[in-house]
């Protein structure tokens, strides 16, 4: 028998921008502009997972033909993806400095008195499996201008901790568009209705569980992992810390968002060849981390929180494992160990 569908009016009314609106009343004297530059984001990813879901009938896909400054072969949809993300914030006052992946640097936006944030992104995470119609997103990370920052130097606004994002979020361009976000006060997901264009609120105060049953890691590397991630990962392979699974898309935000709404680990580990591991602190870690930590999890490079991570460079790289309480806490006891028995 066919189910029966029925369209439920109740649910899925509130929209994002409403949910935006409300989020701001909470701050007396906020002026709208946050809200504004909120929206700016959501009109881009709309852009975007247009592009994205006309993949392949579109002459989008494949290779642009450069490479980016950390030597990334750059496809078409990173370079429309970025553009689209730049043009829609360009018509934000409010967004001084921006900084992306494909951009070599960070750069000014407006120059505007009102300029007083700066939107840190990656157009489209997971990108090189855009060609074979697997998940990828967008992750952004806002922080304000820091006090005594000066007008020459756009660094000065972007490398600050992750702990000092005013906002983080990402858009998982997946079996359907989901855009989950927070600004401090837990963690929220929205649903792109394509019959009416808006992200619908789907996802109230996301928690993720305590403990899940997977873990994601590219176990391709394992043997080139350090020995407390290798160790770790078959403590979990074990069974002795329950019944784990694999799953492992290769798309970052895809598998952190299976992480958020199922709990578990995901983990970038460092390499013998990639110290720093492959991810970047800025636009892609920091996001995460401020989602996890927002809805109950974790995420650390291995020793310390990823928000306290002092930022030296843009495209800065770290090591990521993030992930549920339990999950966490067990890492920690490896990585404890591994600390204890070399410096005996
Ligand atoms: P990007 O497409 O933005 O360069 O990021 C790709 C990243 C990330 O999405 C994913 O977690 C990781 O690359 C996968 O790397 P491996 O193929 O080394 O596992
Ligand atoms: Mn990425
Ligand atoms: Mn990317």
């Amino acid at each position: 028998m066919i189910p029966q569908y029925t369209e439920n009016l109740e649910t899925a009314a509130l929209t994002i921008q409403q949910h935006i609106v409300d989020e701001q009343r909470r701050f007396p004297g906020a002026t709208g502009e946050f809200s504004f530059l909120l929206s700016g984001l959501t009109l881009a990813t709309k852009k975007i997972q247009d592009q994205v879901r006309r993949a392949g009938i579109n002459n989008i896909l494949g290779e642009f033909g450069a490479v980016n400054v950390q030597g990334e072969s750059q496809q078409i949809l990173d370079v429309y993806s970025n553009r689209v993300m730049i043009q829609s914030l360009s018509s934000r006052k409010s967004v001084g400095v921006i900084a992306s992946e494909e951009e070599d640097e960070a750069r000014f936006l407006n120059d505007s008195p009102e300029a007083k944030y700066a939107v840190i992104f990656d157009p489209l995470d997971g990108s090189s499996n855009i060609d074979v119609n697997v998940s990828v997103g967008t992750t952004f990370s806002i922080v304000r201008r820091p006090a005594g920052a000066t007008d020459d130097d756009p660094n000065q606004w972007v490398l600050q901790k992750g702990a000092k994002q005013i906002g983080a979020g990402y858009v998982v361009y997946g079996s359907s568009t989901v855009m989950v976000y927070t600004v401090g006060n837990g963690v929220h997901g929205f649903t792109l209705d394509p019959g009416i264009g808006a992200f619908v609120l789907t996802h109230e105060n996301i928690r993720m569980p305590r403990q899940g049953k997977s873990y994601s890691v590219n176990e391709a590397y394992f043997d080139n992992f350090p020995q407390h991630y290798q160790d770790y990962i078959n403590h979990l392979r074990s069974g002795e810390s329950g019944n784990y699974r694999s799953r492992y898309i290769g798309s970052m935000v895809a598998d952190f968002h299976r992480t958020l709404l199922r709990g578990g680990i995901f983990i970038y580990p460092p390499t013998a060849s990639h110290a720093s591991g492959k991810l970047r602190l800025l636009y892609e870690a920091n996001p995460i981390a401020m989602i996890a930590e927002q809805a109950g999890g974790f995420a650390t490079d291995g020793h310390s929180r990823i928000l306290e991570v002092d930022p030296k460079e843009v495209h800065q790289r770290t090591p990521l494992v993030v992930g549920s309480q339990h999950e966490m806490e067990l890492f920690e006891e490896f990585a404890g160990r591994r600390a204890k028995a070399s410096s005996v």
